[in-house]
């Protein structure tokens, strides 16, 4: 075996694990085996434009075993040269596992050739014809794997599709039971020359398996290996992978932070209503049935997908061959289990608490509206109560007053009355005075009357008793005179004559 390197150059880099690289979910750009161009310098040369890993072009296991010659011729390497894959084609487990040995030190791992159509290489037994033979792939890799002690040693396996790509998925999962580290597969049957790739295929056979799985045939540049690695989802594409879940995760995250946030108690149902109802929710509003109902719909598919992820990687007896096979296997089965059951709580979390949100939102924007009822019914009735209560205190001053009124306007009838009492009392006194006087006047008129009848009688008779006098006299007298005559005509009529003449008569 030609080496520009002696034994201790065995791959420095060997932390550039080709199974971890596999692993990390960034794409692997893999420089594929090809007979007579992946030779050091080749490799050498497309390491420097960053290629991932590299192959050596196919070595039949056999002649690399039994010839030394053959070994220095096929096989050189450095210490530059890693992580490299040797290639080789074999029909016997013995010889592929004395092959692996050897190279063991110089290599990431070993390649066994499943895909390779040419028809010598089928005559001898080797390439293609292999993927129908499972049983003789197990075989050899498990005869590798039992053969070389470096358990961080790959062995994988590089195949062709199948008409029947059942049979193919078959076949892959028969080897990563046996504890192959990956598979290539090339796109195309073995009868197919330069027929468009089947990487629907390639995208089949990667959904059925758990170990990475490297997309081959018709990729000529970076772009188109970027292409294929979208379309097939093959290894390396777990970052969109991780990407779609850690998208999920941040919405599972987020969906618990405003879970949190709506039920923070310093915060009330009407603020939240307040915020509900900005103009901006108005207009999202319109979608956000549809949208509700989409999130909903991914997440349900997602939660399916895990499901069924978690259903394969709990049941694939990789777990429990690969324990005795390959220890890596198991650890990788389990973390690809760990990491379904992961996406399986995240997904299956975020569709609950999405539940959980909208119901939240409802209850919220009731309560709001309840309470703001609530508040308005409050009002009123502190309004009314405000009112009934100055009314009240309205209706106790008016009584009050009126009783007061009534008090002051009893106390006035009272003294009124009780002074048109005594004025009655006066006046009664004042009228029976009056009367008394009155009847005492009545009976000085009377008497006077009386008296003055009396008195105009006495005088009456005392005229006539004077006037008879008179007469007396005159007639007692010598002379009768005119005035005598006169006046004894006046007495004779009963009337008063004048005083003067009266007395002129009398005097007479
Ligand atoms: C010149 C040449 C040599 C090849 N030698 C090998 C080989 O030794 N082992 C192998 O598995 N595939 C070999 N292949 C196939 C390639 O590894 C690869 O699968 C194929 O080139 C991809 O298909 P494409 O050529 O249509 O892109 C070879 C291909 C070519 C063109």
């Amino acid at each position: 075996m030609k080496s520009d390197c002696i034994r201790t150059t065995i791959c420095q880099e060997r932390k550039k694990d080709p199974i971890e690289m596999l692993h990390s979910g960034q794409l692997v750009k893999v420089c594929a085996p090809m007979v007579r161009y992946s030779k050091l310098a080749f490799r050498t040369l497309v390491r420097k434009y960053s290629c991932d890993l590299c192959y050596t072009p196919m070595i039949v296991a056999a002649d690399f075993v039994r010839s030394i010659k053959a070994r220095d011729s096929e096989f050189t390497t450095n210490q530059g040269d890693c992580p490299l894959i040797v290639q080789f084609a074999a029909n016997d487990a013995r010889l592929l596992s004395d092959a692996a040995r050897i190279v063991c030190p110089y290599a990431n791992g070993i390649d066994i050739n499943c895909g390779c159509p040419q028809r010598w290489a089928m005559a001898e037994g080797y390439g293609a014809c292999l993927i129908n033979q499972p049983e003789l792939v197990r075989d050899m890799v498990k005869q590798v794997r039992n053969q070389v002690e470096n358990p961080t040693f790959s062995v994988s396996i590089k195949i062709r599709i199948h008409d029947d790509l059942t049979r193919t998925v078959d076949l892959c999962r028969k080897a990563e039971a046996t504890g192959v580290s990956w598979i290539t597969v090339h796109g195309r049957t073995a009868e197919e020359r330069h027929q468009p790739v089947h990487y629907e295929a390639i995208k089949i056979i990667k959904e059925n398996m758990s170990i990475p799985v490297i997309a081959n045939g018709d990729i000529r540049n970076l772009k188109e290996a970027k292409n294929v690695w979208h379309i097939t989802g093959t290894d390396g594409k777990k970052k969109k992978m991780t990407l779609q879940w850690v998208a999920v995760a941040t919405f599972l995250y987020a969906e618990i932070g405003l879970i949190l946030i709506f039920c923070l108690p310093f915060i009330p149902p009407q603020r939240w209503q307040k915020i509900f109802s900005f103009t901006v929710w108005g207009k999202i509003a319109t979608f956000w049935n549809k949208a509700f109902l989409t999130i909903i719909v991914l997440l349900i598919v997602l939660f399916l997908d895990a499901v069924r992820e978690v259903r394969k990687y709990s049941s694939t007896p990789a777990i429990e061959k690969g324990l005795t096979s390959r220890p890596g296997a198991y650890e990788h089965a389990q973390m690809k289990l760990f990491r379904s059951q992961r996406n399986l709580y995240i997904s299956g979390f975020s569709l609950f608490f999405w539940l959980v949100l909208r119901r939240l939102v409802i209850l919220i924007t009731q309560l709001a509206k309840e309470l703001s009822n609530k508040g308005v019914l409050k009002t009123q009735a502190e309004n009314t109560n405000e009112a009934a209560k100055k009314f009240m205190e309205e209706n106790e001053r008016l009584k009050r007053l009126l009783k007061s009124y009534a008090k002051e306007e009893e106390h006035i009838l009272e003294a009124e009355n009780k002074k048109l009492v005594e004025d009655q009392e006066k006046l009664k006194t004042e009228l029976k005075k009056t009367s008394d006087a009155l009847s005492k006047a009545q009976n000085d008129v009377m008497t006077m009357r009386m008296q003055s009848e009396h008195l105009s009688k006495e005088y009456d008779r005392l005229l006539k008793e004077h006037a008879e006098l008179q007469v007396l006299k005159l007639l007692t007298s010598p002379w009768p005179d005119e005035n005598y005559s006169r006046a004894c005509f006046k007495i004779r009529h009963g009337k008063i004559v004048q005083g003067k003449t009266v007395r002129r008569a009398c005097e007479l």
